[in-house]
């Protein structure tokens, strides 16, 4: 953060700055020290850990917060923290005022690959999550992979199955060369899991890049960012059939899943299908989960019906790309699901 920054904002006088409250009980005050915020205003929000704060409550504590202390539209909202900080501030930051600076300082794996480059930004409802939200692009997103030497094994596994969804569908985004992640990820798995590997700032500038490239071209989710999506269709139904897993370890699910369909389709071999197996093996990835198939599917319709009534399947092909496909053999979509739920 500090000057470069807020250049953008010549005016800025005020920063509302947002920390997770994990990260202030195991940092405190250096967090925000080492902003470099240094003459500007600085007023500090604590924001309860968990999916909990991503709430209409959680939102309106905030509002009532800045426009209680006399908020300003030259203000600046700082994000600091993972997904839930990043997806709630932001919010907050496109709603107060009809809009107000923004900046994500991703703090987990899956926040700074993922969560803080896009610009969706959203709540959840009783009625499921992220259901209320804009697009709101962060002026600056910035990085600081030392954050991870914090994050609990569970969550920076997680992170990973992003990682892995960016190295699957490289070869289709724009710029983007075919399998050089994939292979990276291949070679350095254990290095890059003791969080020491000199390649991490890599990896994650990596997948910055290529997801910013990807909304580049097509913010709004016309056609090509949906391909963002590619394991989510059954790891998003896997997710929400209770079983207790992190985002990541369904989407890790969805990816098998979504690999052995391909495969079923006759567009992929097997080999291609194992890479990706052995990969999400490494990086400490479920490849099952004890679900309902037929909640799943349950799921998965209800998705369908969101969207607008269509499903769309993000699938690799043997050339090392991926398409958006809508026709694909209803049973193989069931034999693909049996296959990771199954005990
Ligand atoms: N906007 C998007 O495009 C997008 C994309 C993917 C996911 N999401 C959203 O992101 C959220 C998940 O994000 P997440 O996985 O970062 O979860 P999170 O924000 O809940 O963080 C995970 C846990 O790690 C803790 N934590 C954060 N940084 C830490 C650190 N450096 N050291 C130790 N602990 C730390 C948090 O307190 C929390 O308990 C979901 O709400 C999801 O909907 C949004
Ligand atoms: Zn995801």
């Amino acid at each position: 953060v500090g000057a470069t920054t807020l250049a953008q904002w010549p005016k800025v006088r005020r920063v509302w700055l947002f920390v997770d409250g994990t990260l202030l009980a195991i940092l405190g005050d250096t967090v925000i020290d080492e902003l470099g915020l240094d003459g500007l205003d600085v007023h500090v929000l604590e924001v309860p850990p968990g999916e909990t704060s991503k709430s209409i409550a959680g939102l309106a504590r905030i509002w009532d917060w800045m426009l209680g202390e006399g908020v300003d539209r030259s203000d600046v909202a700082i994000a600091v923290g993972g997904g839930v900080v990043g997806d709630l501030v932001g919010f907050a930051a496109a709603t107060v005022l009809r809009g107000i600076g923004f900046v994500q300082v991703p703090t987990t794996l899956l926040a700074m690959v993922d969560s803080s480059v896009g610009g969706k930004t959203a709540i959840n409802h009783p009625s499921g999550k992220n259901l209320i939200g804009a697009f709101y692009q962060p002026a600056r997103v910035i990085v600081d992979t030392e954050f991870l030497a914090t994050l609990p094994d569970r969550e920076f596994h997680s992170g990973w199955a992003e990682v892995i969804k960016h190295g699957v569908i490289e070869g289709s985004t724009p710029g983007g060369e075919m399998g050089v992640l994939l292979d990276i990820l291949r070679r350095n798995a254990p290095a890059l899991l003791a969080r020491e590997s000199p390649l991490l700032p890599w990896v994650v500038r990596r997948n910055i890049s290529l997801k910013a490239s990807v909304v580049d071209a097509d913010e709004k989710e016309a056609s090509l960012r949906g391909i963002l999506n590619f394991g989510h269709t059954i790891g998003h139904g896997v997710e929400a059939s209770g079983y207790p897993l992190f985002h990541g370890e369904a989407i890790a699910v969805g990816t098998v899943a979504a690999m052995r369909l391909a495969a079923m389709e006759c567009r992929i071999g097997p080999e291609e299908v194992e890479t990706i197996e052995h990969l999400i093996a490494d990086f400490g990835l479920p490849m099952r989960a004890r679900v309902d198939p037929a909640e799943v599917r349950r799921h998965m319709e209800h998705d369908k019906k969101k969207a607008g009534g269509k499903q769309l399947w993000i699938l690799p092909n043997r050339e090392g790309l991926v398409t958006i496909e809508r026709d694909v053999d209803p049973a193989h979509v069931d034999a693909a699901i049996a296959s990771v739920v199954a005990g």
